[in-house]
C-alpha cells in the first residue's frame, strides 16, 4: 500500500532518517521542522506504514523553487521520487504556478535524470556553489516553464 501525504512533527525523524543517508549537505530536523512551520509544501511518501521519500518546495506567486527530495536507498529506481514531483507539479497546477526552478551538483546525474524526466533544462551555473570533502562543486540550476 502506498500514498502521499502531509508530514507530521511525529515524522521527521524518520525523514531526516533518509536525509542523512546521503553524505553531502545535509537538512537538520530544525530545517524540517521550519518547513512545516512556515508551510512549505512538504509531502511524504508512505510504503506499506513505512516513509520512504519526501519532497519540500517553497510555492510563491507564479515561481516555484524545489528545495530538498529524497528517497531511501533501498527503494530508489522505483518512481518514487517520480510520483512525489507529479505531487508537487499537480499543486503548482492548482495554483496557476507557472515556472519550476531548482538547483543541484553538477554530480548528482541520478536527481539531473530524474529532473530531465520531468523537462527540466539547465538555466545557469553557480560556480564553486557546494562544499565537497575535495573543495567546491558547481552548481547547475534547471528549471522549466508549466503550460
Ligand atoms: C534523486 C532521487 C530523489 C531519485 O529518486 P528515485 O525514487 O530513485 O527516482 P525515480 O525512480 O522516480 O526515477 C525517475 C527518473 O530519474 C532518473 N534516475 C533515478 N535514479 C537514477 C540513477 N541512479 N541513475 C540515472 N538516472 C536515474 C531516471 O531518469 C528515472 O527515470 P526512469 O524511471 O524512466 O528510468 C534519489 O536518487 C535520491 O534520493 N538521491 C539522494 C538525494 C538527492 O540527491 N536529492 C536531490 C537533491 S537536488
Amino acid at each position: 500500500m502506498e500514498f502521499i501525504q502531509d508530514p507530521k512533527d511525529s515524522d521527521l525523524n524518520e525523514v531526516h532518517a533518509i536525509e542523512q543517508e546521503n553524505e553531502v549537505e545535509l537538512w537538520s530536523i530544525k530545517n524540517f521542522k521550519d518547513s512545516i512551520s512556515v508551510k512549505h509544501f512538504f509531502k511524504i511518501f508512505f510504503l506499506n506504514e513505512t516513509i520512504v521519500g519526501f519532497i519540500v518546495a517553497r510555492l510563491i506567486p507564479h515561481d516555484c523553487e524545489i528545495l530538498n527530495i529524497g528517497v531511501t536507498k533501498s527503494v530508489r529506481k522505483k518512481q518514487v521520487a517520480s510520483k512525489l514531483m507529479d505531487a508537487l507539479i499537480g499543486e503548482c497546477h492548482n495554483k496557476n504556478i507557472k515556472h519550476i526552478f531548482l538547483e543541484v551538483r553538477t554530480s548528482n546525474i541520478p536527481a539531473i535524470s530524474l529532473y530531465k524526466k520531468f523537462y527540466f533544462n539547465e538555466i545557469g551555473v553557480r560556480p564553486n556553489y557546494y562544499l565537497t570533502k575535495k573543495g567546491h562543486e558547481d552548481a547547475i540550476i534547471m528549471g522549466r516553464d508549466l503550460p
